[in-house]
């Protein structure tokens, strides 16, 4: 292997001192406690996972943590209540509603009823808009996550080739964003991309969210290419269950020159965003300064 292996967990902890160090200092000169509410509707165990390390994780960098556990059949208009109330609620700077919701329930009416300064996923419809046409909104963590881990390991990221394999509202349509605002020539491909091989290996920057395990391999990488992995992906092989990403990592990252592990890479900056995304909010309802390398 010649890749250097970029360390997300190492970097997620670095931010979520960042996150730390901000927090004390709003409590110190201003009496103000960021808040972050989290709504899980139902019982999915993955859910449940990450609802508690996000809990966890945002009261160890001083925040107030709101959980909100509602049973799998409440009615639409009674989740439309609560986060109303999320949205009046001054000690609440940030609201997740935790995906997916089941069915009865529609997420796009869900999340754009969410207020856009508290919406902290930065998947309402106004910050989806506002990252598109390059102003100042709440940015999607996991992509976000992404991009401030290429601009440590490549600098200015400007006139590279970025390709995209992953067309989701979650990571890849706002990855690509991102990218394009750092002047990335960026290409979306996906799973019905032709010679999806030969596009990816245009790529100085390839970023894979598919949700395919181990779908990116040696084939796709263009020598000395820096390589962020996405995926989280359960598979079972030689009897053991195991996380895998969507790039197939030994056969990738000896042709990279740069590259994300899984686990270890992308997991554990996602949340750290999210605590970032939430002081963020924060300062700007409260009109003060925003923390510097917290956001793009
Ligand atoms: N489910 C899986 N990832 C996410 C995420 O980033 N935000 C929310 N709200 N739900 C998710």
């Amino acid at each position: 292997m010649s890749a250097t292996v970029i360390d997300g967990k190492a970097f997620a902890l670095r931010i979520r001192e960042k996150v730390a160090a901000h927090v004390a200092r709003l409590a110190a000169d201003h009496g103000i406690t960021p808040g972050l509410a989290v709504v899980l509707v139902g019982q999915d165990p993955a859910s449940e996972v990450y609802v508690r390390n996000k809990g966890k994780q945002t009261l160890e960098v001083g925040m107030a943590s709101f959980e909100h556990k509602l049973p799998a059949d409440i009615s639409e208009r009674d989740l439309l209540a609560l986060i109303a109330r999320l949205n009046a609620d001054p000690a609440v700077h940030g609201v997740l509603v935790q995906l997916p919701l089941p069915a009865q329930l529609n997420s796009d009416l869900v999340i754009n009823a969410i207020d856009p300064a508290k919406d902290v996923d930065g998947f309402h419809i106004s910050n989806v808009g506002l990252l598109g046409t390059g102003q100042k909104s709440m940015v999607p963590c996991t992509p976000l996550g992404c991009l401030m881990m290429l601009r440590h390991h490549l600098g200015n990221l400007s006139g590279l080739n970025a390709v995209v394999v992953g067309r989701s509202n979650i990571v890849g349509k706002p990855m690509a964003q991102l990218l394009l605002g750092e002047s990335c020539t960026v290409t979306i491909a996906h799973s019905r991309t032709r010679d999806l091989a030969a596009v990816c290996r245009g790529a100085d920057i390839l970023v894979a969210a598919v949700g395919r395990p181990e779908m990116i391999t040696a084939e796709h990488v263009r020598p000395g290419a820096t390589i962020i992995d996405v995926g989280i992906n359960r598979i079972t092989r030689n009897g053991k269950t195991t996380l895998v990403g969507d790039v197939d990592f030994a056969s990738a990252a000896a042709v990279a020159g740069a590259i994300t592990p899984v686990p270890g890479g992308v997991g554990p900056m996602t949340i750290a965003c999210l605590l970032a995304n939430t002081v963020t909010a924060c300062c700007r309802a409260n009109r003060l300064p925003e923390p510097d390398g917290l956001t793009v």
